[in-house]
C-alpha cells in the first residue's frame, strides 16, 4: 500500500514537473525598450530550440503563442566540457513597457514552464538597476541576491567575477550554482526573469597563453560576449541613461583599442544626461593598492576620458568592499566629477578597510552589499544595501 502511494506521488511530480533546459538567462544585445535575448542551454547539442512569445500569458501552450523564433546554435567550448550547447533567440521589434510571456527549449531535452520578462518603458522613464559584482554562489550570496531582488529591478548590472570558474574548462558546476541561484532568487515580485548586463572579471579568464580570447575564457565569452561586438561595449537605455562598459585589462588592454573605443563612444553619448561606466578594476579602490601598476595605468588611460566626457558614476569591483568616491576630476577631488562606487561584494566575504578613509574617498565599509540605482532624467540615486535591508549609504546626484 505503502509503495502504491509513493508511486502516485511520484506519478503526481512527473505530470506537473516541467523538464526546463539545463540554463535560460536573459541578456541584451539591442536596446531594452524593444529586444532582448533569451539565452539557452541544453544538456547536449540539439536540433532545433524555439522560443514562442506573446504579451498575453498561453499556459504554457506553444500552439497558442502569437510568435515564435528559432534559437541560433552557438558553437563554443563548452560542448568540450561536458556537451552543454547554447543556443541564443534574440527577440525584436518588442512593445516597450510591456510584460512578455514565453516558453523556450526543445522537443529532446525539455521545454521550459512559462517565463515573463518586462521590457523598459524607454523615453524619460525612471530606470531601476540593482549592481554588484563578485558573487559567487554560497549563502551569502543567496542572501544578498534575495535582497537585491526586493527592489524590483528592471535589470541587473554585474560588475564581473560571476562564479569564480577561471575560464577553466572543468568548472561547468560553479557556472550551474551560479545560474540556479540566478534563476531562483533573482526573480522581480511578480515572478519577471531580471536581465543581465556584465562585464568580464579576473575570474572570467584563464593563465592560458594563447592570443585566442576564446581559449582565455571559455566561460564568460559564450556565455556572456556577445552583448556588443567585442567584449567591451555600450548600451543605451532609454533617452537618459548610457552604459559604456569595459574590460579592465583581461582579454584587452586599457589603452589603445579599447581606449579608443571609449573615446568615440562616450563622445557620441555627449547629449545622453547621464553616462556610467561599468568594469571590474577599481580605479579608486579601497582595498587593493592606488599606486598599483595596473591602477596607474587604469586612471591615466581612462580617468581623462571619464573627465573629459563627463562620466558621471563609475562602477568599480573586485575589491570586496563597499565604498563610494568624492567627486573626483584630474585625480583630485573636485566640486563636480565622477563618483566611482564599488567594489565588488555581491557575494563574496567582505575585505577589511583600513582604519582612515583614504583621500579620495567619502565612505568605505567592510559589508557584502549591492548598490540600488535609481534614474530619472535629472537625477541619480544611489542607495548601498547590505543583507539585513540596511541601507547604509546614500547619494543623489542631480
Ligand atoms: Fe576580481
Amino acid at each position: 500500500m505503502r509503495r502504491i502511494l509513493s508511486l502516485a506521488v511520484l506519478c503526481l511530480f512527473a505530470a506537473t514537473t516541467q523538464a526546463d533546459p539545463l540554463h535560460l538567462y536573459l541578456t541584451y544585445s539591442d536596446a531594452p525598450e524593444t529586444t532582448i535575448d533569451v539565452n539557452i542551454i541544453t544538456d547536449r547539442k540539439t536540433d532545433r530550440v524555439h522560443v514562442f512569445y506573446d504579451v498575453e500569458s498561453q499556459n504554457g501552450a506553444q500552439s497558442e503563442y502569437r510568435h515564435v523564433v528559432e534559437a541560433k546554435y552557438h558553437p563554443s567550448l563548452m560542448e568540450i566540457a561536458d556537451r552543454r550547447a547554447l543556443y541564443v533567440a534574440k527577440l525584436t521589434d518588442l512593445k516597450p513597457g510591456a510584460t512578455y510571456h514565453f516558453v523556450a527549449g526543445d522537443k529532446t531535452y525539455g521545454y521550459s514552464g512559462e517565463r515573463k520578462f518586462h521590457t523598459l518603458p524607454g523615453g524619460d522613464a525612471p530606470i531601476r538597476f540593482v549592481n554588484g559584482g563578485d558573487m559567487g554562489m554560497d549563502n551569502r550570496a543567496i542572501g544578498i541576491l534575495k535582497e537585491a531582488a526586493k527592489h524590483d529591478p528592471d535589470f541587473a548590472v554585474i560588475g564581473g567575477d560571476l562564479a569564480y570558474a577561471d575560464g577553466m574548462i572543468g568548472n561547468e558546476e560553479l557556472w550551474d550554482a551560479w545560474f540556479d541561484n540566478w534563476d531562483t532568487f533573482m526573480r522581480r515580485s511578480d515572478g519577471a526573469m531580471i536581465p543581465l548586463i556584465t562585464c568580464i572579471g579576473n575570474h572570467e579568464v584563464n593563465k592560458f597563453e594563447t592570443d585566442d580570447p576564446k581559449l582565455r575564457s571559455p566561460w564568460y565569452l559564450p556565455l556572456f560576449g556577445r552583448q556588443g561586438e567585442k567584449v567591451y561595449y555600450t548600451r543605451k537605455v532609454g533617452n537618459n541613461l548610457a552604459f559604456v562598459v569595459l574590460d579592465s585589462g583581461y582579454l584587452n588592454p586599457f589603452d589603445g583599442e579599447q581606449a579608443a573605443w571609449l573615446e568615440a563612444t562616450l563622445k557620441a553619448h555627449q547629449d545622453t544626461p547621464h553616462r556610467f561606466a561599468v568594469y571590474h578594476m577599481p580605479l579608486y579602490p579601497a582595498f587593493s593598492n592606488y599606486n598599483g601598476a595596473r591602477q596607474t595605468l587604469a586612471r591615466k588611460t581612462w580617468g581623462p576620458l571619464f573627465d573629459t566626457y563627463g562620466v558621471r558614476v563609475a562602477f568599480e569591483h573586485d575589491d570586496h568592499v563597499a565604498k563610494r568616491s568624492k567627486p573626483l576630476k584630474g585625480d583630485a577631488v573636485a566640486e563636480t566629477g565622477t563618483v566611482y562606487i564599488g567594489d565588488g561584494a555581491f557575494g563574496r566575504e567582505s575585505r577589511n578597510v583600513d582604519r582612515e578613509l583614504r583621500w579620495y574617498n567619502a565612505m568605505e565599509e567592510s559589508v557584502v552589499h549591492f548598490w540600488l540605482v535609481d534614474v530619472t532624467k535629472d537625477s541619480v540615486k544611489l542607495q548601498a544595501i547590505d543583507r539585513k535591508s540596511r541601507v547604509f549609504d546614500s547619494l543623489t546626484l542631480p
